[in-house]
């Protein structure tokens, strides 16, 4: 497991305040470098393959012997790998977490850790003290094909994960037959309804960089005469009319609430009477553990870092939503993904 202190461990550090607890982040922080390195390496690919010793992986690596050593003995201390009869093997939590491909994407997640720990949060002090940003975001993602995919790709294990839930809950009519997906980046939501939907016909908007993995998506699923992806500013393109259901998933906590309130006054627009706006967003409060509580506090951080976004309470999304002349308003828990609201509202 990731450094997780034992029963005692905890009494000293957390109860007693006995020991030095502050430095499990600085662990925590080695713990990540360690782990993108093996990612870097493809280590967790290769002991896929074949268990290993570390003299046979440095052979098939063709590196060095005592930092693969090393660096395998890292691994196993923090719960990626471990040890029989000398051979290392991938432990049930990397094979689920990095190797099953419905899974959570962590490799893509790491990759732009990567990039973001390098550039992005070292401005985190300049940017609380003056409020301003040196960078757009989406324009930093979007500076390298191979980065926009990673950050794409990321979100996809979130949306397999949740999408056959979201589906359900939402419970589109079966005859209904258009359906927008705003800032839909990889596409994966739209392909989910489209293939529960047999007569829907669905426009995903992003930019045109972000939709070349939605184009990959859309096109191994054989969809692309129901799919089309629009590429542009969303602020700026014509979102059409009649749209049965708009999606706004993960997109929200980009901006304030006065700009969602403009952003849904938009969606309330281009839906027919009676259709409905979904919105899903990791949202304050209601949270079922104190280390989820403690991730969608760092996140929200990050929102801010990243785009002065923020995280919202239930009761936020659905104020925002009676502002821009909504009604029906559903909140409902997803059970695989704890922490995120899809709330949906009628036109
Ligand atoms: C956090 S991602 C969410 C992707 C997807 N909806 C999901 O839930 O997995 C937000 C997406 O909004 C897109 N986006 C943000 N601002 C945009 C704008 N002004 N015009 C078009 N797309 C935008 C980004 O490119 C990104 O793909």
């Amino acid at each position: 497991m990731p450094i997780k202190p034992n029963f005692l461990e905890r009494f000293a550090f957390y109860r007693l305040n006995a020991g030095p607890a502050p430095m499990l982040d600085l662990g925590g922080a080695l713990a990540y470098q360690v782990v993108s390195t093996a990612v870097q390496l493809n280590i967790f690919n290769l002991l896929a393959e074949a268990s290993a010793t570390p003299a046979e992986l440095t052979q098939r690596l063709n590196s060095h012997l005592r930092g693969t050593q090393r660096l395998l003995e890292a691994l196993r201390a923090i719960g990626y790998v471990d040890v029989n009869n000398g051979r290392y093997h991938n432990t049930s939590m990397t094979q689920k977490w990095f190797l099953d491909s419905d899974s959570l994407d962590i490799v893509s997640g790491t990759k732009c850790w990567d990039l973001f720990l390098r550039e992005l949060w070292p401005q985190a002090g300049d940017v609380v003290m003056s409020g301003k940003r040196p960078y757009d975001f989406y324009e930093f993602v979007t500076q390298d094909p191979a980065i926009s995919d990673a950050f794409q790709q990321m979100m996809v294990g979130n949306a397999n994960i949740s999408g056959p839930e979201i589906i359900k809950k939402i419970g589109l009519p079966q005859q209904a037959g258009r359906l927008l997906d705003v800032g839909g980046g990889h596409g994966v939501f739209t392909v989910l309804f489209c293939e529960a939907y047999p007569d829907l016909h669905a426009t995903v908007i992003d930019s045109e960089m972000a939709l070349k993995t939605a184009e990959r998506h859309v096109s191994t699923h054989k969809l692309d005469q129901r799919i089309e992806l629009y590429a542009g500013d969303f602020w700026q393109l014509d979102w059409g009319t009649n749209h049965d259901l708009i999606l706004l998933f993960n997109v929200l906590h980009h901006f304030d609430i006065p700009t969602n309130e403009k952003l849904l006054a938009k969606a309330n627009a281009a839906l027919i009477p009676g259709g409905k706006v979904a919105i899903l967003e990791q949202v304050e409060g209601d949270v079922f553990g104190s280390a989820s509580e403690a991730l969608v506090r760092l996140i929200g951080f990050m929102y801010y870092l990243f785009a002065d976004g923020r995280i919202f309470s239930d009761a936020e999304l659905t104020s925002m939503l009676t502002h821009a002349g909504f009604n029906g308003i559903k909140d409902q828990k997803l059970s695989k993904v704890p922490g995120h609201s899809l709330v949906t509202a009628v036109a």
